[in-house]
């Protein structure tokens, strides 16, 4: 059976819309108090997994799923081997650089030599100061970020900046953006080479509805 991986939290509810719009209905995931991990389709021809956002492409990468959906800013940090196969132009949010709006950085450049940025992208933060030839400390954290520059621990963060709500209440302003991210389709490369499943069909009905163009 068709084995779909689908992240938990924000991106569940769209994800399971565009799976709906081709007929196949995880909705059971939304339901008040469900505690299933499991999902299989009413008609029976697909079932889907929740996992954690970073663990999509694991389960992906393993031929668990044949598909996943899971953010760009999660394939830049963790390099998967998986096949990247559409936008789903959902989930809009950017990494960015940010510091205590009471600070005088204004750009990352600006940062000190040896300063500290505490980041859950230690991967994406370290290849970013890399890039601009600047020697940062990455402090790796798992969530919470924003506390670094409130406490004093690191200058900067970088950190998913969707509305800019949760810098704003923590008096933190953004100053650089690493890149733009959405939800993405993945495949596990050898499925979707031998169109096991019927995943080109699938994945055709999707372009679609999405009105991608080829
Ligand atoms: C992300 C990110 C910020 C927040 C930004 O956290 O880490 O905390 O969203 O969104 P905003 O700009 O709309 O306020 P997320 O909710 O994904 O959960 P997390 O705590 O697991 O990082």
């Amino acid at each position: 059976m068709l084995t779909i991986a689908l992240a938990k939290g924000s991106l569940l509810k769209d994800s399971i819309r565009v799976f709906q719009s081709i007929g196949l209905d995880f909705s059971a995931f939304l339901e008040p108090g469900c505690r299933q991990l499991q999902i299989v389709d009413p008609t029976g021809r697909a079932k889907a997994l929740l996992v954690r956002n970073g663990d999509v492409p694991v389960y992906v990468e393993y031929g668990q799923a044949q598909l996943g959906v899971v953010g760009y800013d999660v394939l830049r940090e963790k390099t998967p081997n998986v096949a990247q196969v559409l936008d789903l132009k959902f989930g809009g949010c950017r990494l960015s650089v940010a510091v205590k709006a009471s600070s005088s950085y204004r750009s990352s450049l600006e940062l000190p030599l040896q300063g500290r940025v505490a980041s859950s992208f230690v991967h994406c933060s370290r290849e970013y100061f890399k890039g601009l030839d600047l020697p940062v400390e990455i402090v790796p954290l798992h969530g919470s970020v924003e506390l670094g520059p409130i406490t004093g621990m690191s200058e900067a963060i970088v950190d998913l900046v969707a509305t800019g709500n949760t810098l704003r209440e923590n008096g933190l302003v953004e100053i650089d953006t690493l890149f733009h991210s959405t939800a993405r389709l993945i495949a596990y490369p050898l499925s979707y080479r031998l169109d096991t499943y019927g995943l080109h069909t699938y994945v055709q009905k999707l372009r679609e509805v999405l009105k991608v163009e080829d």
